[in-house]
């Protein structure tokens, strides 16, 4: 399993996600150590790209430089606090398309439900990034990564800020095809469902809604 999970633990973003964790730390400055983490995730998610050569002319003489071969990537956000990570991504990645999936829990069934999908045509060309800051059960992870599959991206990562063991395992006996980049493994869920020690809810911490 730990081949498929790659956490980053640099210490740039150790050292944001510790500020970023704290009870006192508003959405402001949420939103800002959220940027320049999912930035610094992004370029360790992006390391493994296929590159190409191409010839170019610098001032002095001409060299064969070495280019992305795609560098048209696709992003898809689990709303609503996937988007909190695009803006990051989108400095190192700007010509990424950005796709948008959301899902609420049926209170009866438990099962994801979709109320909203939106993603380029093609994905066929892609290399897709699915992002959401909270691995916790890995339930709404695996139901968007089944949705998007069925659109045959070119290649699939999932991106998250913190992950749970439990989420790790769900999501890589779903999809043991997909690698997970995180910042932290945290200790479990709590009885919420909520990951332990955790940030508290993503999407109210982000946009000052608890
Ligand atoms: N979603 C959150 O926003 N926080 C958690 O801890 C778990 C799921």
């Amino acid at each position: 399993m730990t081949n498929h999970v790659h956490v980053v633990d640099h210490p740039l973003v150790q050292h944001k996600l510790s500020v970023l964790r704290k009870k006192e730390t508003g959405p402001s400055l949420f939103r800002d150590l959220l940027n320049d983490i999912s930035a610094l995730l992004a370029y360790e998610i992006t390391r493994d790209l296929p590159m190409t050569t191409r010839t170019i002319e610098t001032p002095l003489t001409t060299m064969d430089a070495p280019f992305l071969e795609n560098p048209e990537m696709c992003l898809v956000s689990i709303l609503r606090a996937g988007n909190g990570l695009l803006d990051g991504m989108l400095q190192l990645l700007p010509d990424a398309r950005v796709g948008h999936i959301g899902l609420y829990r049926d209170p009866k069934t438990f099962r994801s439900v979709e109320y909203y999908f939106k993603i380029p045509p093609n994905m066929e060309n892609y290399d897709t990034i699915v992002v959401d800051p909270m691995l916790a059960t890995g339930h709404s992870a695996a139901s968007a990564i089944d949705r998007i599959k069925s659109t045959k991206p070119k290649s699939m990562r999932f991106m998250c800020l913190l992950a749970s063991p439990e989420g790790i395992e769900y999501l890589h006996e779903e999809h043991p095809d997909v690698p997970i980049y995180t910042a932290s493994i945290d200790e479990g869920l709590n009885e919420k469902k909520y990951i332990v020690p955790g940030i508290g809810d993503a999407g109210d911490r982000m946009f000052g809604t608890q």
